[in-house]
């Protein structure tokens, strides 16, 4: 359940031509649709005469944020891995593992390129000797995809033979917190380490490496090739910049939407065609079950980062789940904490013996809001990583806004 497999290309090819993933690979841009279109011309002309400081900056004032959920500026990080001294690497982290988000996916099955440019680029940027892509298993497709051009980036004589190596995780969602997957990708048990040092610092093998998202290697390209505006001219509601909104729930059109960073929760929803038929608006997940449910009363909230802070959340991945009068909001919290205890890596006991005592404590008739609310203290508090200090959040957002339910 939690290694990762070192399949070799020919192992995944086969088993994808046998029909085992039932993998359907939809049309994407591939490397000659993309050199046809200008692209890996900017890569080649940083790479012949580049200065990574102005490329840095660039992506500062285009006010680039990592969008795996944490929404780090991208730019510092680059100056943070290149203070410390190489052999450096970087990591892709491609372990879309939050319930709820599917936007890496949605881009990765259709332009590949530009995620893998901007890979090149930041690769340049903080001269990373290699490039490791952990990529979910879950995502046949996908990596079907990236295996092929890969290769064809090799034939070309865009990377060397082996530069970038393609690692599938297996399945467990904590392999997506950065520490836990780099110690899946070096081949031993993903379990979160200890912060600081952070990975800029002491990352793969001990070396610095920069970790990035899918999508935010996806914007890198961009913005490189585009210019810094293409986000940061993008103004609502005081925020800046564009949001990839993976939507599904009780709405009409589900799907993956490019939104304004400002935009509410109705614009989210309309941006679906509205509501199912039949239902109605009455509670939302903002960004993956670490971020728990809001009350449909919190329409006007701009979801951007650091703008639910006052309401006890954040919006994370932007994996919205909206939920109508169909559904109950305390089998969804409870739900939630179920998908923790699973997928609680059980190293440190906040987090191991917490979840499992608040899914035992959530099945009662009436929650005994006082213990839950001292075993949520705990869990924040003392847990190791985001898994344990964000489960919490679905219990005292239920308690906060949904009395009536528990
Ligand atoms: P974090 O804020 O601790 O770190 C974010 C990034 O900034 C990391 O790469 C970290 O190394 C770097 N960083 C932070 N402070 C630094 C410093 N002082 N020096 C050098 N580097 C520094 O957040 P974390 O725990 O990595 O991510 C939490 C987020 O992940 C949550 O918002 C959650 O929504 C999201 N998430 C996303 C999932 C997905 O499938 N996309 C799955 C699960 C969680
Ligand atoms: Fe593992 Fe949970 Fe502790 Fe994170 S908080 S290290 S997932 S036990």
């Amino acid at each position: 359940h939690r290694h990762v497999d070192h399949a070799t290309p020919d192992k995944v090819d086969t088993v994808l031509a046998k029909g085992h993933f039932h993998a359907e690979i939809p049309d994407y841009e591939d490397l000659a649709a993309y050199q046809a279109a200008g692209g890996y011309a900017k890569l080649a002309e940083l790479r012949a005469s580049g200065n990574w400081e102005e490329v840095q900056e660039m992506v500062l004032s285009s006010g680039l944020r990592g969008l795996g959920g944490a929404g780090f500026p991208s730019g510092r990080k680059w100056g943070f891995v290149r203070a410390n001294p190489g052999p450096r690497y970087l990591a892709v982290n491609g372990d879309e593992g939050e319930p709820g988000t599917f936007k890496d996916r949605h881009y990765l099955e259709r332009t590949p390129h530009l995620k893998l440019e901007g890979m090149l680029i930041a690769a340049w940027a903080v001269e990373a000797e290699r490039c490791f892509i952990y990529m979910r298993d879950e995502y046949p497709a996908v990596l079907h995809i990236l295996r092929t051009e890969i290769k064809a980036l090799e034939t070309a004589g865009i990377v060397a033979s082996g530069y970038i190596e393609l690692r599938r995780g297996a399945g467990a969602y904590i392999c997506g917190e950065e520490s836990a997957m780099i110690e899946s990708i070096e081949g031993k048990r993903g379990i979160p380490r200890l912060r600081p040092p952070y990975v800029a610092a002491v990352g793969i093998f001990g070396r610095p490496t920069l970790v990035h998202n899918v999508e935010t290697l996806h914007w890198i390209t961009r913005i490189c090739r585009e210019g810094p505006h293409i986000l940061s001219s993008i103004e609502k509601n005081g925020r800046k910049g564009l949001r990839s909104y993976s939507v599904s729930g009780r709405v009409a059109h589900p799907g993956v939407h490019l939104l304004p960073a400002g935009s509410t929760i109705m614009d989210v929803i309309e941006s679906c065609g509205g509501m199912a038929p039949g239902h109605e608006f009455k509670a939302y997940q903002p960004g993956g079950p670490s971020s728990g449910l809001l009350p449909a009363s919190l329409n006007d909230v701009p979801l951007d980062f650091d703008t639910l802070q006052a309401h006890d959340t954040f919006i994370g991945s932007a994996a919205v789940v909206v939920l109508s009068d169909k559904d109950s909001v305390r089998q969804a919290a409870l739900n939630m904490l179920r998908f923790f205890e699973s997928e609680s890596c059980g190293q440190c006991t906040p987090c191991r013996v917490g979840c499992e005592k608040a899914v035992k404590l959530m099945q009662a008739p009436k929650w005994d809001t006082g213990l839950l609310d001292e075993l949520c203290g705990v869990m924040a508090d003392a847990s190791i990583c985001g898994l344990g200090q964000a489960a919490p959040n679905p219990i005292r957002l239920t308690m906060k806004h949904f009395p009536e339910e528990i």
